[in-house]
């Protein structure tokens, strides 16, 4: 699959901080990717860059295999962005905004207006003046600016900040919507993993500059996935046990005697008996827990020493190598 975006060691320092440190980002064509980091970890920094609003430090940036230096005005002319709160005059309507910028981008489509408001469900002939805009309003019609131009990639920075659950549940039906039925590929940051999670086909996670790692769906779903999460001595025996005096099929064994069992977790002390009779030594036989973003946060909490242990290990292993 072709990469709709894909920089290779992007960084950017002020002085002597690396706001972004060689990250290599690939985001592919159609695909939503969910760009997640705490406050300060360098999310606005790169989408800078990514947009030709700031100059990098070093690095390259491609969009569809073409360097971003070499063909600027072209590779933006199909990207949209929205970058934190959009500011609009506040004394017009939508429509009266989104027609400023239909001339000032000189957009020859006649029905462009019509259509942006249509996507994100703002009535074309509403006389509401955005003063009276709800916040979640305000996001959606800078959606439909950033739409203006009909780009083949749309650039989001923190597109729910601020809002309500109703109003990030509309911006998230916006932005599968998007991918699903308009065919854009979305580059989306965020500092709330169970945001992004439910939009994102990859996710890349940065703090402090780095990109610590990027995860697909599946993987994400794997790693939320609830289970039994047992210690042992024997993993051959275990499976052996699980499958055959405990009819168990989904389980996964992982390195260093670890196995997670999918099925059955409210069977945790039968399981236990079962493994320990059949001469197995269980260490550890626990459910489990499901919340990723606890995991994430303290993964990308400075500091590293609130992640106990049962934690580390309840979680996957990749991200362990941080
Ligand atoms: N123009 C600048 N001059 C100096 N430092 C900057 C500048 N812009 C950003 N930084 C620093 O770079 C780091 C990354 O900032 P950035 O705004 O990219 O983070 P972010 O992930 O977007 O955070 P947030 O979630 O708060 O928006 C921060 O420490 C910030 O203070
Ligand atoms: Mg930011």
């Amino acid at each position: 699959m072709e990469y709709a975006i894909r920089t290779e060691k992007l960084s950017r320092f002020f002085g002597k901080q690396k706001a972004v440190d060689q990250i290599d980002l690939t985001i592919h064509n159609g695909q939503v990717y969910g760009f997640l980091g705490r406050n300060g970890a360098g999310k606005t920094t790169t989408i800078r860059m990514l947009l030709g609003l700031l100059h990098k430090s070093e690095g390259k940036i491609y969009f569809h295999g073409q360097e971003l230096e070499k063909n600027k005005k072209n590779i933006l002319a199909k990207v949209g962005a929205m970058i934190e709160f959009p500011g609009f005059y506040s004394n017009l309507t939508a429509k009266e905004n989104l027609k400023i910028y239909h001339s000032l981008l000189g957009i020859q489509k006649k029905h462009a207006i019509e259509e942006v408001m249509d996507i994100v469900s703002l009535n074309f002939e509403d006389k509401k003046l955005v003063s009276k805009f709800s916040l979640g309003m305000k996001q959606r019609l800078g959606f439909a600016r950033a739409l203006l131009h009909d780009p083949e990639i749309l650039i989001l920075d923190e597109p729910t900040n601020g809002l309500d659950p109703a109003g990030i549940k509309e911006i998230r039906i916006l932005i599968k919507k998007l991918a699903e039925v308009h065919d854009k590929t979305l580059f989306v940051s965020s500092h709330l993993l169970s945001e992004v999670e439910q939009i994102a086909h990859k996710i890349g996670i940065i703090h402090e500059g780095k990109l610590l790692e990027e995860i697909s769906l599946a993987e994400i779903n794997k790693r939320t996935r609830r289970c039994i999460f047992c210690l042992v001595d024997n993993p051959e025996k275990t499976a052996f046990v699980l499958e055959q005096k405990l009819a168990i099929s989904d389980y996964e064994i992982y390195p260093e005697g670890e196995v997670h069992i999918y099925q059955n977790l409210d069977q945790i002390a039968m399981i236990n008996r079962t493994l320990v009779t059949a001469g197995v030594e269980v260490s550890s036989i626990k459910l489990s827990k499901d919340n990723l973003e606890d995991y994430f946060l303290k993964l990308t909490d400075t500091n590293k020493d609130n992640l106990t242990n049962d934690e580390i290990m309840a979680y996957s292993k990749p991200m362990l190598l941080i």
